[in-house]
């Protein structure tokens, strides 16, 4: 028998909505593992470690404003162009883990739930604070999936700031009350909060406050 870590209890999402707008890292691919083992290992070269608790608070938000939380819980304080240079160095050993993604590290439950929306003509957007979002889309051959895709490159403001979902429903051409936002971090229930979104948390109810449903996975859902 083969065991898997959802929970055997199917969550109905509501039937009115027109558009589905999905985070990426930690939603549709397992990416926020690499993005926390790349962060730790910058924090470890520099003489510290965070918590998985800590590491929470870094889900969601920009590769910069990431750096700006390490180093505060460092206590390391440095120039702006050393900054820049340790961003550049965690996003090398994050390019590292995801080199050798493929179509298989897509999430359960993914392709269905879009596959569904897709045939109930509900449009569907990435929404996603990632400059690495195309690249990954590339690597797990999704990016015919989406309708519109929103990333880290067009927006200049991080989650929890709306931009990024805002920008989705308007690519969309979708009111913000018909969209429904799928999302795995704080910073992100928030941002859709913010943008007059409803919100399904992906993980653990603790670290998805305000989100008006949550569930283990995208697998756990029904259309
Ligand atoms: C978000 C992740 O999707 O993208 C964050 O949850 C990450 O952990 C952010 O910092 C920016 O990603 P990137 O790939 O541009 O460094
Ligand atoms: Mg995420």
């Amino acid at each position: 028998m083969l065991l898997t870590a959802h929970s055997m209890t199917q969550h109905t999402l509501p039937t009115d909505k027109k558009a589905f707008i999905f985070d990426l890292d930690g939603v549709l691919v397992d990416t926020a593992t690499f993005h926390y083992q790349a962060w730790k290992r910058l924090a470890n070269s520099l003489g510290f470690d965070f918590t998985w608790q800590q590491n929470e608070k870094l889900k969601g938000v920009s590769r910069q404003q990431s750096l700006e939380y390490l180093l505060d819980w460092g206590n390391v304080d440095l120039p702006s162009t050393e900054k820049q240079r340790l961003a550049a160095r965690k996003n090398d050993w994050y390019l590292e883990l995801v080199a050798g993604m493929t179509h298989w590290d897509v999430l359960p439950g993914a392709f269905r739930l879009l596959r569904a929306a897709q045939a109930k003509g509900i449009r569907t957007a990435l929404g996603s604070a990632s400059k690495n979002a195309q690249l990954i889309l590339a690597h797990t051959r999704t990016a015919e999936c989406f309708d519109a895709v929103i990333d880290g490159n067009s927006v200049s403001r991080s989650k929890p700031h709306p931009e990024v979902f805002l920008n989705a429903a308007r690519a969309l051409d979708v009111p913000v009350s018909d969209c429904l936002v799928f999302e795995d971090a704080q910073a992100g229930i928030e941002a859709a909060i913010a943008a007059g979104m409803q919100v399904v948390g992906i993980g653990h109810p603790a670290d998805l406050k305000g989100a008006d449903m949550v569930v283990p996975g995208l697998v756990d859902l029904t259309l």
